[in-house]
């Protein structure tokens, strides 16, 4: 069971809350188990490696990378919009692999209302609580607005009915080589490490086809097959990934 430890009486109420909905082991001092640990403070909740608790995870909306693509990402002409198919009409989108939620606040900060979907407990605390402190910055405050938060399988929600977006976005882990590890970045690791691989993204691509109103559009690695070996119908090429597109009607507004 993965641990959340907290150092701060003041922030123990909390702690235990996140610990319950996401089933981690609250501990008060040190004694990791695992490789990673979670850990929660005054600056919100880091996943660390136990071999270098300073090289941690955490989802911060307002400052570095995320801060620098809302100023210089490109707006609607970068190709996550395109692929989504962002102009004068924001479509509604399910982010059905939120993870931390990088895209979800691109697609929000661009307009869209997004649902942002994450079924991996760790990710998931680490996201929502991203959101959380976000929410709380004034100049990504409205943004975050836009996004609202789901933990749970994506495949699942859709198979409910309760949801039928304009567009749904996938990006599920990329097949990635352990060979490759000295090439990615330390946070990149840490989320590779604790995630895995998607073994299951064909099913809920096929399943997001069936439930989604105008277009399903997926980021795959420049030269990774297509999903369920799925030609789409347009494809945009960037140097690491690429976005397939698959269209089923104009994204526009809904029909009254
Ligand atoms: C590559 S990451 C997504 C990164 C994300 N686009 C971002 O901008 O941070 C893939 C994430 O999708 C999640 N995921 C995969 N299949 C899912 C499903 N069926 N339902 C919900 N989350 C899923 C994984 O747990 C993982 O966190």
């Amino acid at each position: 069971m993965m641990q959340l430890i907290c150092r701060d009486t003041e922030l123990l109420p909390d702690a235990r809350d996140i610990a319950r909905r996401y089933g981690f082991e609250l501990v008060r001092n040190g004694a990791e188990t695992g490789p990673y640990f979670l850990q929660y403070g005054f600056d919100g909740l880091e996943l660390c490696p136990a071999d270098n608790p300073k090289a941690s995870v955490r989802v911060d909306f307002a400052a570095g990378a995320n801060d620098h693509r809302r100023r210089f990402g490109g707006g609607k002409g970068q190709d996550i919009a395109r692929a989504v198919g962002v102009r004068s009409y924001c479509p509604s989108v399910l982010d059905a692999t939120a993870g931390l939620g990088r895209d979800s606040f691109v697609l929000a900060s661009l307009g869209c209302q997004v649902l942002a979907c994450e079924r991996h407990p760790v990710v998931a605390a680490l996201l929502e609580d991203g959101l959380r402190r976000g929410a709380c910055v004034a100049e990504v405050a409205e943004i975050i607005g836009r996004i609202r938060f789901h933990y749970g399988n994506a495949r699942e929600l859709l198979l409910s009915g309760r949801e039928y977006p304009d567009v749904i976005y996938l990006d599920p882990m990329f097949d990635h080589d352990p060979r490759q590890k000295a090439a990615v970045k330390k946070d990149m690791q840490a989320f590779r490490d604790v995630v895995g691989q998607d073994e299951d993204s064909d099913a809920l691509f096929l399943t997001a086809l069936d439930h989604v109103r105008c277009r399903v559009a997926v980021k795959r690695a420049r030269n990774a097959e297509p999903l369920a070996g799925l030609s789409p119908v347009l494809s945009l090429k960037g140097k690491a990934n690429r976005f397939d597109v698959y269209v089923l009607a104009k994204v526009a507004p809904p029909e009254a």
